[in-house]
């Protein structure tokens, strides 16, 4: 059974539609890459998926095991969010307060898997450091233990390497890499098209037309194809 399924979703904002009659679903250990020119709606998707945002038309159904509240987000950084004036030990551990419910305060078990996150991305040693004095690459691996907190189930990552070296992206890209091996289900938006094609299993592939299916498919049915007879390949 799918995690997710989206079904006929249209996007947009005051009345203009961005995204129209999109259908995808994702199973558990995909690695889904979202691609998409500037402004085609890949946030907006993703804020949807995360219910941040109302759909038009259509829906978003999770299922096999997952809840919505399980699933862990990178969002598009901004300067201001990159300012933060907060300690890396408060972002990771903020991460945890879907698992707090009422309680207004962090359980123990609730630390140590801060700790065991910050361990995994290879930055325990910057707990105390402050946010907004961290390079790009650190402040992604702090973003990415955040989101780990949430879930061993499914990350949502909003362009995760944007403004990163080639050296830190690639570091970056082995250690998703490394997460989804370990089980966990991937949803990445990027404009790394040779990274899609590196380690995605699915593509989805916004656009006129929209495409969504497995790697090997788009190779085959997208890329320098004539689209005049596609049928967008676009079935959940
Ligand atoms: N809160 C908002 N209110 C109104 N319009 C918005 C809002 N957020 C985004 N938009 C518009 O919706 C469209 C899609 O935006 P979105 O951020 O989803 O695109 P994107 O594919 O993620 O782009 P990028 O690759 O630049 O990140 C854009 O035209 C954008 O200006
Ligand atoms: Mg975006």
């Amino acid at each position: 059974m799918a995690q997710l399924t989206c079904h006929d979703l249209s996007l947009g904002y005051d009345g203009k539609t961005i995204i129209k009659g999109v259908n995808f679903s994702v199973h558990n250990g995909d690695y889904l890459f979202i691609v998409g020119e500037n402004g085609s709606g890949k946030s907006t998707l993703m804020k949807t998926i995360l219910n941040l945002h109302s759909p038009f038309e259509g829906s978003v159904v999770t299922g096999g095991g997952l809840k919505s509240t399980e699933i862990g987000y990178l969002p598009q950084q901004t300067a201001v969010q990159k300012d933060f004036p907060a300690s890396v030990w408060e972002i990771v551990l903020s991460g945890c307060l879907n698992r707090c419910g009422l309680r207004p305060y962090y359980n123990r078990g609730e630390k140590q898997l801060a700790r065991n996150n910050l361990e995994k991305m290879g930055i325990a040693h910057l707990a105390k450091q402050c946010f907004r004095e961290l390079s790009g690459g650190q402040q992604q691996r702090v973003l990415l233990a955040r989101a780990l907190c949430a879930t061993g189930k499914m990350l949502l990552l909003d362009e995760p390497v944007s403004g990163l070296d080639p050296k830190v992206t690639e570091e970056m890209y082995g250690l998703i890499n490394k997460l989804n091996q370990g089980g966990i289900t991937i949803i990445m938006i990027s404009h790394d098209m040779s990274a899609a094609l590196q380690y995605a299993s699915h593509i989805l592939h916004i656009g006129d037309p929209t495409f969504f299916g497995t790697r090997e498919d788009y190779i085959e049915n997208y890329i320098n194809k004539d689209f005049s007879s596609f049928d967008g390949g676009v079935k959940a």
